[in-house]
């Protein structure tokens, strides 16, 4: 497969989750240009194969972003369908140190965005994260994550939720879209991913601690972290977006 390609299966492996993916990132983006307008400086934090800059820079062809994750093979993707492409730089970091955010200068950021990647986090790493997020913002600036944020208090709707969302895996499956760990072995049998998915397997093992938690704890987390503001931007039955402004 090309690396245009690898997107798409991305894209669709994530959808397989996600079918309201898209909805979620547009709604990220409508914030991102309302605090910053047509040529805001991104964080893309835990970017995976970079989906949100991707989506960024369709909407905003002025924007700049830097995209940052753990995982070689992912990285990979990213960076090779971005090639050429001065707007975007990649860095590997782990999210869970201490000094993740030390390669970065003095310049702020106007808006940090993240997507489906808080919950692979401990309680104690990601209030960290946030407390180092506001750092790394300018005042009015933006951060958004959209994620899995259930609320216990609800478990009819969240096993409603279940059998609706189990309804649209089989759909998405008989029409062709992977799951998570097929896609993986699948990106294992391309020989120009093979080595990369292998170190990526090894930090998958090593890594495997993470929470889920329901919007409110986010939001007090943001508060306390020093963030002016916080508040659900949108949400379905167990996944949601927080907004924070700096
Ligand atoms: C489900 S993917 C989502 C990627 C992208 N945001 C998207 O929406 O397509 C979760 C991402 O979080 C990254 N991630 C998880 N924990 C991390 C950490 N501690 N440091 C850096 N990246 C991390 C993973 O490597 C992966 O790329």
């Amino acid at each position: 497969m090309d690396w245009e390609q690898w997107q798409h299966s991305w894209d669709r492996q994530q959808e397989w989750y996600m079918p309201d993916r898209e909805e979620r990132i547009r709604v990220m983006l409508d914030l991102v240009e309302a605090a910053a307008g047509p040529s805001p400086r991104v964080l893309d934090l835990a970017c995976g194969p970079a989906t949100i800059s991707r989506r960024l820079f369709a909407r905003l062809p002025a924007a700049t972003s830097v995209g940052i994750d753990r995982d070689p093979a992912l990285l990979r993707i990213a960076e090779r369908s971005f090639d050429g492409d001065v707007r975007i730089t990649f860095a590997t970091a782990d999210l869970n140190t201490a000094d993740w955010s030390a390669i970065f200068a003095d310049e702020p950021f106007d808006a940090i965005l993240t997507a489906t990647a808080t919950h692979w986090m401990t309680a104690t790493a990601l209030a960290r994260l946030y407390r180092d997020l506001v750092k790394l913002l300018r005042p009015g600036g933006i951060f958004l994550n959209a994620d899995h944020m259930p609320d216990p208090a609800n478990p009819l709707l969240n096993a409603l939720d279940d059998k609706v969302q189990q309804a649209h895996r089989k759909l998405a499956s008989e029409n062709g879209a992977l799951d998570w760990d097929h896609w993986w072995t699948t990106a294992a049998a391309d020989p120009q991913l093979a080595e990369d998915v292998a170190a990526s397997r090894e930090i998958l093992r090593e890594h495997t601690t993470g929470q889920e938690h329901p919007a409110d704890w986010h939001l007090t987390r943001l508060r306390e972290a020093g963030f002016l503001e916080a508040g659900v931007v949108w949400r379905s039955v167990t996944d949601a977006v927080v907004a924070a402004i700096r």
